[in-house]
């Protein structure tokens, strides 16, 4: 069983579904409304502790309903929430728009943003007990840098999933084992615009595995070569959190080396997409085992 601590953000998703986006200065009837957990942080917490994982959070919620909410969430999917810690700002919100299976999303990260280097350091044991360090950028920067670090003074390999996109700090690049970006993410991490995705992964031999949507996932093997691991056809209902589920399950199976973790996490981001909310589909490990042999 692979030990997974996760450094990132606790959200409640919003989710409204309209038949159309509501342009500037227009009030639309939706057709529905639900509240999901979410968060990238906790969707991929949850989604490695499906699979079988034991999962630390680090991270932060309000003293609110929410944040109540969300961290009974985390305890009843098995989530170590000893260092879920309480901040004074409100939990973090998703206000996520669905229409005809796309989404639009405004998150207001409330007390996410008050998660700190001095949050990571409290869980030191934590990382000194980790197979797989796995970070977002729903928190702060700074607090993304200090857990790479204690990572790297532990020997402990560090996931980085550079999203929402921003330009990543070259420390924070270099102490990062391997990056996990979409096709835009990896253009805005690295400022690599315009130039060839396929080649700005083999100047990154085994360092990158990149999702593509229903295409699956590309990455490099430490002499360059450049490997795709198929998508799987699923019909799908809700999109929201299909990233997060590969990234869970990437560090949930990194054991059983590249390719394996690649095709597994590609299963169960698949099959997250099958149902609604950002942890809705997310798969259990008989679930995966039973789609993977007969998909
Ligand atoms: O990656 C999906 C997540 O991003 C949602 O659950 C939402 O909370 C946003 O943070
Ligand atoms: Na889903």
């Amino acid at each position: 069983m692979a030990r997974v601590v996760v450094v990132g953000s606790i959200n409640m998703d919003l989710v409204t579904e309209t038949d159309t986006f509501p342009r500037l200065g227009e009030t639309l009837f939706g057709k529905r409304f639900a509240q999901y957990p979410g968060g990238k942080g906790a969707n991929q917490a949850v989604a490695a502790a499906r699979l079988g994982a034991e999962v630390t959070m680090i991270g932060c919620v309000g003293a609110d309903a929410f944040g109540d909410a969300m961290k009974a969430m985390l305890v009843n999917e098995g989530v170590d929430t000893r260092w879920v810690s309480t901040g004074r700002e409100a939990t973090g919100i998703a206000a996520i728009t669905l229409s005809a299976g796309d989404n639009a999303i405004v998150v207001v990260p409330g007390a996410n943003h008050e998660l700190s280097p001095a949050d990571v350091d409290r869980a030191e044991q934590a990382f000194h007990d980790a197979d797989v360090v796995l970070a977002q950028l729903e928190v702060p920067l700074a607090t993304v840098r200090h857990a790479a670090r204690v990572a790297h003074a532990y020997g402990k390999p560090f996931f980085l999933n550079p999203a929402p996109a921003v330009a990543l700090p070259d420390e924070l690049l270099e102490l990062t084992t391997l990056l996990t970006p979409n096709e835009h993410e990896l253009a805005t991490a690295l400022q690599t615009h315009g130039a060839d995705w396929k080649a700005v992964l083999q100047r990154m031999p085994g360092r990158i595995a990149m999702t593509h949507g229903k295409d699956g996932a590309y990455y490099t093997t430490d002499d360059g070569d450049l490997q795709h691991q198929p998508g799987f056809a699923v019909q799908a209902v809700d999109t929201t959190g299909a990233g997060d589920t590969f990234n869970g399950a990437l560090a949930a199976f990194w054991h059983l080396g590249v390719a394996e973790a690649m095709r597994r996490a590609n299963a169960a981001g698949a099959l997250s997409v099958t149902r609604a909310g950002a942890q809705g589909g997310m798969p259990t490990l008989s679930e995966l085992e039973r789609f993977l042999t007969n998909p």
